[in-house]
């Protein structure tokens, strides 16, 4: 039986350090978009794994925005953190700063949220433990969260006449 007690979510925080080389940049040496982005998908499925202590699969990653570019050389530092739990989901906050080393200097690049759903060995949902908000900030950010995630399952069906114009390469 999954161990379901409420979770700090100072528990779950993960920070993951990259060392920006040549081959995961873009022609303009700095870090390629989607390899930060697989870097995030990594750290946040990490925070999540700590929350529920079950594996989990990325159902979607939103409120993705590249705020700056990292440099090749500058060091990427990612933090990610369970900010809500649901049912079966968790959103996690994941942010990235550079670093650059010889200064110290660091500053925001990018910032996303992501959604994991807990699943076990057949690929089944797992109920997940709730987060125990410890202060108001924590209370708030959960509220901000049920928010989000409504708006999130209601975009999913709303407005999707774009889906339909790619229907021909689907083969559909
Ligand atoms: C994500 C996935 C498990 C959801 O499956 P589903 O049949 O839509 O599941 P359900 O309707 O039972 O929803 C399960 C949970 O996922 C949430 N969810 C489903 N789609 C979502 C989406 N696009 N964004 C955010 N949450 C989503 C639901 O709200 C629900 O949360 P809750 O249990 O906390 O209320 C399924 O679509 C899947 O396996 N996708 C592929 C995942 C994957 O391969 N990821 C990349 C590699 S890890």
């Amino acid at each position: 039986m999954p161990d379901l007690s409420p979770k700090n979510p100072k528990d779950t925080e993960v920070v993951m350090t990259q060392l920006i080389l040549p081959p995961d940049a873009n022609n303009l040496d700095a870090a390629f978009g989607g390899k930060v982005m697989e870097w995030i998908d990594i750290c946040g499925a990490v925070a999540a794994q700590r929350h529920c202590r079950q594996v989990v699969v990325t159902a979607s990653m939103d409120d993705l925005h590249f705020h700056a570019p990292i440099k090749v050389g500058w060091v990427a530092l990612l933090h990610a953190r369970v900010l809500a739990a649901f049912r079966t989901s968790m959103e996690v906050g994941v942010t990235v700063h550079a670093e650059n080393p010889p200064t110290g200097e660091r500053h925001l690049t990018t910032s996303a949220l992501l959604t994991f759903v807990a699943i076990d060995k057949d690929g089944a949902r797992v109920p997940v433990p709730p987060v125990a908000a410890q202060t108001d900030a924590e209370r708030e950010v959960i509220r901000e969260a049920e928010v989000r995630r409504a708006q999130r399952l209601a975009r999913q069906k709303e407005n999707q006449g774009w889906l339909k114009v790619m229907k021909p390469l689907a083969g559909a």
